[in-house]
């Protein structure tokens, strides 16, 4: 027998259906964000291995356990885990923060395909895609602030309920050090009660003792210590302004001081929006402040804010009643022998005039040409008929409503187009 294929464990097809919701979520995110000045960047889904390492951080998850890579001749080769390591490498190797000026940071966004071998799970795949956004070269909390709005903005525009924006302060290399000791001392008291993975992190980097999944972890690390209070004065203030931003501009958030996020790059601000209807992977998107990563990638002293937002989950929660119905604007229904080829050839002239429209490809009956239309979501069946094609005038019928009438085919285009117009 021959032997057939599947996709990969992890990985799925966007199947046409489908697909016309991840169109509408990605053209309602490019237009706002374009509203907000952000660009697009698109890098490559290949990067050195190091580059990951370097930035998301050796002792983390994603790099530890998660990341694709591989050699190819002598090079070590990742597939990207995550895109901010990328747009900042790009912004360095191309000197894109020439362009900076004080005040005016640069915004880029990108939509693509992340890469994480982790277990999959509903909401979870080891090819996932992301939208996300970075803002270069300020760092002023009304930035932390702006930005979070606009990822607020987009979810408000794609009807995404029951969420939950959650915020926090990890710190910066002045105050962080200290909570980290801090944090191990009380990590020491109770090591005989934390997982073994947890035990390892005591050990190699405390803070990610809060991406634990264990529940009697999770429980106990409630009463750790807090972050938020050991703030330096300059990490305090930031914190106080983003919050402070965030009321001005109207978008609820609560503080949750334990929230660390799973990357090293942090500084200062993190958030996560959590939502409902997500399952156990209720993080529907998160970010924050970066303000060391361009430095450590060998660039200038250049700080950082971006966000990305899981594509499959934004999907999953996007309200099915603000999809514009995909479908073509016409289904041409040939009547008679031969009519085909006429309708293929009037399909041809709509089609350079703007109108979609599918004809069929060999002679079929009627009734089958109808049946078709309606899986073809057609807005219009246009008759094509011996009459039709000597008068150039043909019937439309609206399949909406019904309604027929007689359009001159002069007038055709307009007629079908703005029939589907509205809806776009
Ligand atoms: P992250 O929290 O690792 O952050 O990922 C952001 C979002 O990507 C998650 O909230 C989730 O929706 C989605 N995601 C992550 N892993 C998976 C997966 N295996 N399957 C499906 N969806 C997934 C970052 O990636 C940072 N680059 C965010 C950022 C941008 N920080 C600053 N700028």
């Amino acid at each position: 027998m021959q032997e057939t294929y599947r996709a990969l464990r992890g990985t799925r097809d966007i199947l046409p259906a489908e697909a016309e919701r991840w169109q509408f979520v990605e053209h309602t995110a490019r237009t706002l964000f374009a509203r907000y000045g952000f660009r697009e960047i698109r890098t490559p889904i290949l990067e050195s291995t190091g580059l990951f390492a370097r930035s998301v951080g050796a002792a983390t998850d994603i790099v530890r356990k998660e990341m694709y890579a591989f050699s190819v001749g002598t090079e070590s080769i990742a597939l990207r885990p995550e895109a901010t390591a990328s747009v900042a490498r790009a912004v360095v190797e191309h000197a894109l923060f020439r362009e900076i000026a004080v005040g005016y940071p640069e915004r880029y966004y990108y939509i693509g395909p992340m890469f994480r071998h982790e277990r999959p799970q509903k909401g979870r795949q080891r090819q996932f895609h992301q939208i996300g956004g970075e803002v270069l070269g300020a760092a002023e909390p009304v930035v932390d602030a702006e930005t979070i709005q606009m990822v607020e903005a987009l979810l408000d525009a794609l009807g995404v309920e029951r969420r939950e924006l959650l915020l926090n302060s990890v710190g910066d290399g002045a105050c962080r050090p200290r909570f980290r000791d801090e944090l191990r001392s009380w990590l020491a008291a109770h090591l005989d009660r934390l997982c073994a993975d947890c035990r390892r992190r005591y050990e190699e980097n405390p803070l990610r003792v809060f991406d634990c999944k264990e529940p009697a972890d999770r429980e106990l690390l409630q009463r750790a210590p807090r972050l938020t209070e050991l703030l330096c004065t300059a990490c305090d203030e930031h914190f106080t302004q983003v919050r402070r931003g965030l009321e001005a501009l109207g978008v609820r958030h609560r503080v949750e001081p334990h929230l660390v996020r799973g990357l090293d790059y942090y500084q200062r601000t993190v958030f996560e929006v959590v939502a409902e209807g997500l399952g156990a992977q209720n993080a529907l998107l998160g970010g924050g402040r970066y303000d060391g990563l361009v430095q450590e990638l060998g660039g200038p002293e250049l700080p950082g804010f971006g966000f990305s937002i899981g594509l499959e989950r934004l999907v999953l929660l996007l309200d099915p009643r603000r999809v514009p119905s995909g479908g073509v604007d016409a289904a041409l229904i040939a009547v008679g022998a031969e009519a085909w080829l006429a309708a293929q050839a009037l399909a041809g002239r709509l089609r350079g005039a703007g109108v979609s429209c599918v004809a069929p490809t060999v002679e079929r009956p009627l009734a089958a040409q109808l049946r078709r239309a309606d899986r073809l979501r057609a807005r219009h069946a246009v008759f094509v008929g011996e009459t039709e094609l000597a008068e150039r005038s043909f019937t439309v019928k609206d399949l909406r409503t019904g309604a027929q009438e007689r359009v001159e085919e002069s007038a055709l285009a307009s007629r079908l187009r703005r029939g589907g117009s509205d809806e776009h």
